[in-house]
């Protein structure tokens, strides 16, 4: 990446503003995996702000707006309760931060399930509020006829199986899959069928590594991984668990970053500093106009 970008604070806007084309394009990530194999591994991250996308975004060859903006940004036990409006709106904002990387939403869960139309007219929205280039959306054999229907009519589908978070209610919590033969069975069905009917990558999160590597190798479209294994096409984080924001860090983390410890060492000193009177400082006071 050779050009720097700001983000002007009065329009929320790259700053200069970036060629349209220069971004990475859905056909591009695609076709990275040629005859099975992925020279060049596709790096994921969750964004869900402009000031976010904007740092990401250089690193990245794709953005997920992720659903996960639930428990991370709203605080929600899941992300059963996420909206459209939000996704909309986080969506915009990480288009609006980025200029490199493709970017692509979550579609919510009950946006999409009922039918293809439902899914259509769901990821439409999505995509005419925020310029988004695709979605994403969780599911494996019984999504495959919604892929067939939006990737046909224009709307580029990462589908996501194994651990499926929106399903934790049916699935009891989120625990790794696969561990036994029905299990990884129907997950190895599942991208299958997904990747049959037309997505243009796919997630695969929680599962045990055999299995990835299997899906991997078994399907021509690129996985990505989350908690499955390096031998993926791709890899995706939730970034704030990268950037150590939590105090909890699942296996399938890692910490690139102790950020909770910066920003609580940076509230604790400020605190200080107020209750002491020292902040502001000379430096930070207006002086009368001369
Ligand atoms: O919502 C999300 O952030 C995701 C990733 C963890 C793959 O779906």
């Amino acid at each position: 990446m050779s050009a720097t970008y700001t983000l002007d604070t009065a329009t929320s806007r790259a700053n200069p503003t970036p060629a349209p084309m220069r971004r990475l394009t859905i056909p591009a990530i695609r076709a990275r995996k040629v005859d099975g194999v992925t020279d060049s591994p596709i790096v994921m991250l969750t964004a869900y702000t402009a000031r976010q996308a904007q740092l990401l975004d250089p690193h990245c060859d794709l953005l997920l707006v992720g659903d996960s903006l639930g428990q991370v940004i709203y605080g929600l036990p899941s992300s059963v309760p996420v909206t459209l409006e939000m996704m909309a709106a986080h969506g915009a904002a990480v288009v609006r931060g980025s200029y490199h990387s493709a970017v692509i939403i979550d579609m919510p869960f009950g946006s999409y399930e009922a039918s293809p139309e439902q899914a259509f007219a769901s990821a439409a929205r999505l995509m005419k509020e925020t310029g988004a280039a695709g979605v994403k959306l969780e599911g494996g054999e019984a999504m495959a006829p919604t892929i067939t229907f939006l990737s046909e009519r224009g709307i580029p589908v990462c589908a996501h199986v194994g651990l499926t978070p929106q399903a934790v209610n049916a699935l009891g919590g989120y625990g790794p899959r696969g561990r036994d033969a029905a299990e990884a069975a129907k997950i190895r069905n599942d991208a299958r069928a997904v990747a049959a009917a037309g997505c243009f990558a796919m997630v695969i999160e929680g599962v045990i590594e055999e299995l990835a590597i299997e899906i991997t190798g078994d399907v021509h479209c690129p996985t990505i991984g989350i908690g499955a294994s390096a031998a993926c096409d791709g890899q995706v984080l939730v970034t704030e668990d990268l950037l150590g924001m939590f105090e909890r860090t699942p296996r399938f983390v890692k910490r690139y970053a102790d950020l909770a410890g910066t920003i609580s060492d940076a509230a604790a000193q400020y605190a200080q500093e107020v209750r002491a009177r020292s902040f502001p400082g000379e430096a930070q006071l207006y002086g009368a106009k001369k």
